[in-house]
């Protein structure tokens, strides 16, 4: 069993920054928390909140856990929130992530429990009780249960850091609509309220994340790492490709969620422009769109640093070094080989 260290919001030599990713898995939701897991000298995660986006919110709350066992971090709190969006009816994504949403590598009922608290709850709690501007947040699906929080008590806000999410698009254009994002359009009304709630928002749009493409030849180096976390990543990769393969011509699947982890470790593998981010809540044409300020041709105010460039072969540098730190003696639980003995 890993022994968790004391949250650097308790122990001030723990100089460790505390995060919750709020998720969505999701193939590349899977990555990013697989990612954050091979950091706990940088990253204290202090849980892991689920929200239904990709597949619904039962499946998503599964497959953090799953995460986990693979991980071997079946200490990890991982938490069920909203299963439906604020305002708007649920869609999902099974045409890119598969029917269980992390297709391409084994589905079993993970080990790690589901804790006992809503997620909504704990995201308040957490940053009730922590010091002042010391969490960050890290979303990477729909923004439902961190509106949702916002809203159920403003106080909060004093706890947050900065909410580093993946969403919104400006020249990419929409790649669930012609002009929305997946995770914004799933809750505008949402999205709204996060983009708008007055903390230090550094946003992880299609414009940057279509840039950061898992092509043969890196998956054929994922996997070439040979532990059974590099090998799960690999089959994921390999099934989550296919939509942005058959849609785009692109040259392998795009690694939207971990961009927002790995821009906590190494912030200078990516360009971003402070800017004002609005998001169209009523359109039925546009719903979900996010109106990008890039040029400040408005006097709508800055509330979001907007990424638009990132060092591809950095980022797969440290996507690379992060996955081999899961050794194949640390995890015992291969999930290609749980059936068999010892
Ligand atoms: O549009 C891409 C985003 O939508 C990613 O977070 C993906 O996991 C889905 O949630
Ligand atoms: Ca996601």
């Amino acid at each position: 069993m890993t022994v968790r260290a004391v949250p650097s919001t308790e122990n001030p030599v723990d100089d460790r920054r505390p995060i919750v990713i709020d998720c969505d898995p999701g193939q590349d939701d899977a990555v990013a928390l697989l990612l954050a897991m091979a950091a706990p000298k940088e990253l204290d995660l202090l849980g892991i909140t689920t929200v239904a986006g990709n597949v619904p919110l039962e499946k998503t709350q599964r497959n953090a856990r799953i995460i986990c066992d693979l991980a071997e971090r079946q200490d990890m709190p991982v938490f069920a929130g909203c299963e439906r969006p604020l305002k708007r009816e649920p869609i999902t994504a099974e045409n890119v992530h598969g029917d269980e949403g992390i297709d391409g590598m084994e589905i079993f009922e993970p080990e790690t429990p589901l804790h006992s608290r809503d997620a909504v709850d704990f995201i308040v709690d957490t940053l009730k009780s922590a010091d002042e501007e010391s969490v960050t947040l890290v979303p990477t699906g729909p923004l439902t249960n961190v509106a949702t929080a916002i809203e159920r008590d403003r106080s909060i806000l004093g706890g947050i850091r900065e909410i580093v999410l993946m969403g919104g698009a400006m020249r990419e254009g929409g790649n669930r609509s012609p002009s929305a994002e997946f995770n914004v359009l799933v809750d505008p009304h949402a999205a709204d309220v996060v983009f708008n709630c007055g903390r230090p928002v550094v946003a992880m749009g299609l414009d940057v994340t279509h840039q950061v493409l898992a092509s043969p030849e890196r998956v054929k180096n994922i996997r070439a790492l040979g532990n059974p976390v590099a090998r799960a990543v690999a089959g994921m990769l390999g099934f989550f490709e296919r939509f942005d393969k058959s849609k785009y011509g692109s040259e392998g699947a795009p690694l939207h969620d971990p961009c927002t982890v790995a821009y906590l470790l190494e912030p200078a593998l990516f360009k971003g422009k402070d800017v004002n981010v609005s998001v169209e809540c009523d359109s039925e044409l546009t719903v979900g769109h996010t109106a990008v300020d890039f040029w400040h041709v408005t006097d709508r105010p800055i509330n979001t640093r907007w990424m638009y460039d990132v060092d591809v072969d950095g980022f797969f540098e440290l996507l690379i070094d992060r996955l081999n730190r899961y050794d194949r003696r640390q995890y015992r639980g291969d999930v290609q080989d749980r059936r068999d003995p010892e």
